[in-house]
């Protein structure tokens, strides 16, 4: 019976001859398996985690190889062992079959194990799949902005302080960073704060990466995950989605912003519904603005079957997404001339539209895995 040799030689052909010979044996032992016992023995023998013979490979071979022969080695043995696996699990089906296929002429003559394949059971149904609400959702909103010519940019999900904060006109320290109820990465205090890592807060250091890697003119729209520490309940979670957009040319104005918006709220919710915006603030846009949609489900009146509208707190309003002009600081970060150009900026959670869209009641939904609620979508 084969046993693995101990190595002297480690030239590449005494490694073909030593694998050679392993394989030839490995054949050989593979045909001798009769019987179901046959293969456990064989299977064992050649994998067993305690000196099954892929285990020696590791100590015979690997180990007591020189060090600029490791590699070599190394490749050899990981091809000897994704070759015995596959001998192994072909040989496994392969008696199965053999058994099975006998068992026709002398089924009583053939253990029980064998006789309970049954091969003219149906075969498992592997239903089609469908892309999920959220990433649907996500894929129309980037849509509506590649028609109007929009280029789509994305960005890591783990960051530094200075994209998501710093480079984003949020100075250290500054308040307004509590607003974003941020997930940091731990053990980062040894490093400067701006290289310190955290999970993304929004979308928005996209905006400095695209800066930085294209001059002016752009237009870029920015789909992606976003993290912060909130906790689940109907209308939070701790990861969700943004889209945001971006556009910087000479001569942009807050009324390019407004028409963009609201024609990209009426594409996505109907024509029929009307845009407001109202001041708002971020610290990388000036001014800043939240944008409100006349509610889709009252109809902007308020009301809705002779009751105070549930959805808009019966205001007609609902408030969507946030924006602004990209504040003139922000471009100094950027190498952009802020006397030369302007632009605007905006951003947009997809579970908040992909809510509205369809009614969903509950964010979490989208996020249990539940089939029955996912498949309503397909
Ligand atoms: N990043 C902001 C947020 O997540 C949204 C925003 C994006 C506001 C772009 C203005 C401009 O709250």
């Amino acid at each position: 019976m084969y046993t693995v040799p101990k190595l002297t030689d480690f030239s590449p052909a005494a490694l073909d001859h030593a694998v050679r010979e392993l394989l030839s044996a490995l054949e050989q032992e593979s045909a001798a398996v009769a019987s179901e016992n046959d293969w456990k023995v064989f299977r064992d023998r050649w994998m067993a985690r305690k000196n099954g013979v892929l285990t020696q490979l590791n100590d015979l071979w690997l180990k007591a190889a020189p060090k600029d022969a490791k590699r070599e080695v190394g490749q050899r043995v990981n091809e000897v062992k994704a070759k015995v696996s596959d001998v192994v699990e072909k040989r496994r089906i392969k008696r199965i079959f053999v058994a099975a296929t006998d068992s026709f002429e002398f089924s009583d003559s053939v253990s029980v194990e064998v006789r309970r394949v049954d091969v003219t059971l149906p075969g498992i149904r592997r239903p089609l799949g469908a892309e999920h609400p959220v990433i649907k959702t996500m894929n129309e909103m980037v849509g509506v902005f590649r028609n109007l010519g929009y280029s789509v940019e994305e960005g890591p999900e783990i960051e530094t302080d200075y994209y998501n904060f710093e480079a984003l006109n949020f100075p250290p320290n500054h308040p307004a960073r509590d607003t974003q109820d941020t997930l940091f990465i731990a053990g980062q205090e040894s490093k400067p704060q701006r290289d310190r890592l955290l999970l993304r807060t929004h979308t928005s250091p996209v905006q400095i990466r695209s800066m930085e890697k294209m001059k002016p003119p752009l237009r870029v729209v920015c789909p992606g995950k976003v993290h912060r520490n909130d906790a689940p309940d109907a209308t939070h979670s701790p990861i969700f989605h943004q889209v945001e957009g971006l556009a910087v040319d000479t001569n942009i104005t807050f009324c390019d912003l407004k028409g963009t918006l609201d024609h990209a709220m009426k594409a996505l919710f109907g024509s029929s519904v009307k845009t407001r915006f109202y001041p708002s603030f971020f610290p990388f846009t000036e001014p800043s603005a939240d944008v409100q949609i006349s509610c889709i489900f009252c109809g902007g009146t308020g009301t809705r079957d002779g009751a105070p509208c549930r959805n808009c707190k019966a205001s007609g309003w609902i408030e969507l997404l946030g924006c602004g002009m990209v504040d003139p600081n922000v471009y100094g970060f950027v190498d952009y001339d802020p006397a030369k150009v302007s632009g605007f900026a905006f951003g947009m959670g997809v579970e908040r539209i992909a809510i509205l869209k369809y009614g969903v009641d509950d964010i979490q939904l989208f996020f249990n895995g539940d089939v029955r609620f996912l498949e309503q979508f397909a």
